[in-house]
């Protein structure tokens, strides 16, 4: 078998911490053995218990799937452990136990041996600092449950057995123990000494020069540590270091001490960044390693080259708005033939205008030129009932701005699309998602609250740079974030949006729940129906998204209401975890794609996100990024960036500028990929394209580097084809039969067949 080249070497990229005793020595895993039962009883906390009769349970796993699937209210988990001394003996540091659970959703009580020792998270020193309604409180759910016990504490009884009991409350949803981590152990060096590698980005700046800040914590209270800090830069495709620095440090109790390297590495070889502390008295390491950015998008040329959709879909009368999206050396001079009567093109800055009366299509043939040469390109004018023939790729405020979106972030957004040439390859919609309502006047007329304070000039504004705005509402009395929706007002609201000039309207179900709390069929579509026909009765070409997380598999019937895509998941956020479990899931949907009918797996979560005000840098590693935008593009997903386009660093342009990349997202025949295999490692997605060539996506779902292999059968592919690499714009050569490629720790590669 022939192996394609690529990463020869990677290294494993996971987060590791390497100790020397190993948990057996000083503790004891506790991911099974665990007795359940539902209901509330405080004798249940206590040792003479008998719990024989209580059924067992896997504590990594909602109890909704285990059998209890409407259960909601108290429920209690109980544990038999033997606590061995020789635990202590084994451990470098003697002093504390921890007690590790998972997580809890969404509230907790512990006892051991009867004593309460901790509650929703937080250690307790006994019952009288108990919060009687420690039910209440909420939004701990995802919050890992370790709670530390000093060895003498009394509540713990050294070799013996001893009962933990666990009391959980669920206020709906899914309830009880989950997640990885089940232990009972002596607290060692990787509890108290972190690294934080991810409040500051990495920079990469002229002559490959790339700096990192970093911190290295102290979290005990009582000890200090000394110690050696090395900081490693090692290559992944050769294994070599690169870089390396050694330094002597003393860690005391409740110190945080920053760090910065600068270091020179190609931008276009993978490496990371081998963080290790060694503790002096114990020879202890703890070691993280953190991925590198690395580019793979070549520089955009300076020949003109014309980027973004190949069709434009128009209905009748609607105003006409499209750019044509092109890089190259400034000035580019636009021009097109074949433009059919009531359009024109203007040769500064390829924006065509005007409106189109009769349905039909158009073929026209768009130049763009500048001192280098030229380069032309059929663009199909489609008038029609069906708008948005490519999904639409733009920005949205959410995942950055959250409430805290205002007129002004709105314009330094579209500012910064146009200024970071984002608008040069196909960038568009510039969204304002929730936060911008106030009320309904006494004539019905929704009126933005103060942070937005003329909508129509703003929406003017944005069309002067080429640019389209979209909007948000709820069918609901109220959106998700308590301002004002469109129940009883679609269409004065619609009305509005179409004097103001909107291009884009993402309708969100949020409180239309306490109109229709458990809807029919019907009952789903209904108020997406009410603003489909207040939209059409416009008469402005509104992209209409469908925001109600998948319900009722609103794939199978958002076309029905008009949508132009729907949402088919609830909200991502800047995870693997989160990233993963929706996009590997989208191969429900792939069958109901098609021009116009987008299925929506949420906004991009790449660069500075935070749900507003405050901002952090993506937590997906670069490789997670590269997948992110590899498996949107094959989802044919909108492509809606979520992050502060202001702050847009060299390796997020690389990802969200790759002409190759964004052409299979845009790809005319509007056909989602599809998987094609799925291991517990792996999978292998594939998309039809316009031109009879096959994109073909690979996913390492591990924390190593895999090789992946594909068969041609699989792809339904038969002789030999050309293959090309799309992240790194370069030809392959030809396969025939299989190929495998090495692929990155939760990493993607790309690659289009072509038939020869
Ligand atoms: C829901 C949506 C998000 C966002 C918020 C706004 O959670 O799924 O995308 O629009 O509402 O409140």
């Amino acid at each position: 078998m022939k192996k394609l080249f690529i990463f020869a070497g990677f290294l494993t990229l996971s987060l590791f911490i390497s100790c020397t005793k190993s948990i057996e020595q000083q503790g004891v895993s506790i991911d099974t053995r665990w007795r359940f039962t539902t209901g509330d009883d405080p004798a249940w906390a206590m040792p003479a218990f008998d719990d024989s009769a209580w059924d067992s349970i896997d504590p990594k796993e909602i109890w909704e799937s285990q059998g209890r699937s409407d259960y909601d209210g108290y429920a209690w988990y109980r544990i038999r452990v033997f606590f061995s001394s020789s635990w202590i003996e084994n451990a470098i540091i003697k002093d504390s136990l921890q007690l590790i659970l998972g997580k809890i959703d969404d509230c907790d009580q512990i006892f051991v041996n009867g004593e309460l020792i901790g509650e929703n998270g937080k250690n307790l020193k006994g019952r009288d600092e108990s919060n009687a309604e420690f039910y209440k409180e909420q939004g701990k759910w995802n919050l890992e449950r370790r709670y530390i016990l000093g060895v003498h504490d009394p509540r713990i009884h050294w070799d013996k057995e001893n009962i933990i009991a666990v009391r959980c409350f669920d206020q709906g949803g899914a309830g009880g123990m989950f997640g990885k981590n089940f232990e009972i152990s002596m607290t060692g060096l990787k509890d108290y000494v972190k690294f934080d590698v991810i409040s500051d980005p990495f920079t990469l700046k002229g002559e490959n020069m790339i700096t990192k800040n970093f911190s290295i914590l102290n979290q005990s209270g009582t000890m200090d540590f000394k110690g050696k800090l090395l900081v490693k830069v090692i290559r992944c495709d050769n294994g070599i270091s690169v870089y390396s620095e050694e330094s002597a440090i003393d860690l005391t109790r409740n110190l945080s001490i920053d760090k910065s390297v600068v270091f020179k590495k190609e931008f276009t070889i993978p490496a990371v960044l081998k963080i290790s502390f060694i503790e002096s008295n114990s020879g202890n390491m703890i070691t993280e390693d953190v991925e590198i950015p690395y580019i793979l998008t070549p520089p955009t040329p300076p020949e003109p080259r014309i980027n973004g959709a190949k069709v434009f879909g128009v209905r009748p009368w609607s105003p006409f708005l499209f750019k044509v999206a092109a890089t190259g050396r400034p000035p580019l001079k636009y021009s097109a033939s074949g433009l059919p009567d009531g359009l024109k093109i203007d040769p500064k800055n390829g924006l065509i205008t005007g409106a189109l009366k009769k349905k039909g299509e158009h073929l026209v043939m768009v130049t763009v030129e500048n001192d280098l040469g030229f380069n032309e390109r059929e663009l199909k004018i489609i008038v029609g009932d069906v708008i948005s023939l490519t999904p639409p790729m733009g920005w949205n405020s959410w995942n950055c701005w959250g409430l805290s979106v205002s007129d002004k972030k709105v314009r330094q957004s579209a500012d910064a699309m146009k200024s970071s040439g984002l608008i040069d390859h196909g960038w568009s919609y510039v969204n304002i998602d929730d936060g911008w309502e106030d009320t309904h006047d006494k004539d019905g007329n929704i009126l933005p609250n103060d942070k937005f304070p003329d909508m129509k000039e703003l929406c003017n504004y944005i069309h002067s740079l080429g640019l389209k705005i979209g909007i948000y509402s709820s069918p609901g009395p109220k959106t998700c974030g308590g301002y004002e929706g469109s129940y009883m007002f679609e269409a004065n609201d619609a009305q509005n949006y179409a004097s103001w000039g909107i291009d884009y309207l993402k309708y969100d179900w949020c409180s239309y729940g306490n109109i229709a709390p458990k809807p029919t069929p019907e009952q789903m579509k209904y108020p997406y129906k009410e603003m489909k026909h207040a939209i059409r009765k416009a008469n402005r070409d509104i992209h209409y998204s469908l925001c109600q997380y998948g319900m009722g598999d609103v794939w199978t019937w958002g076309a029905e209401v008009d949508g132009n895509s729907w949402r088919t998941t609830g909200d991502i956020t800047d995870t693997w975890e989160s990233l993963s479990e929706i996009g590997f899931n989208q191969y429900k949907c792939s069958p109901y794609s098609a021009p116009g009918r987008w299925n929506d797996p949420d906004m991009l979560v790449v660069g500075w996100v935070g749900w507003g005000p405050a901002l952090h840098y993506t937590r997906l590693t670069p490789n997670e990024q590269y997948t992110h935008i590899t498996l949107w593009s094959l989802l044919a997903a909108p492509l809606l960036i979520g992050c502060d386009l202001e702050q847009l660093d060299v390796f997020t342009m690389n990802l969200l500028t790759n002409d190759e990349v964004l052409t299979v997202n845009q790809d005319p025949l509007g056909k989602q990929a599809i998987q094609v295999r799925k291991t517990d490692e792996f999978e292998i997605w594939a998309r039809k394209l316009e031109d009879g060539s096959v994109a073909v996506g690979l996913f390492n779902k591990t924390t190593k580097p895999l090789y992946i292999p594909v068969e041609m059968k699989e792809l339904e592919l038969d002789g030999k084809y050309s293959m090309r690499d799309l992240w790194s714009q370069t030809d392959l050569g030809k396969v025939r039969g299989h190929f495998e490629m090495k692929t990155p720790p939760h990493g993607a590669r790309l690659v289009t067949l072509k038939g020869l």
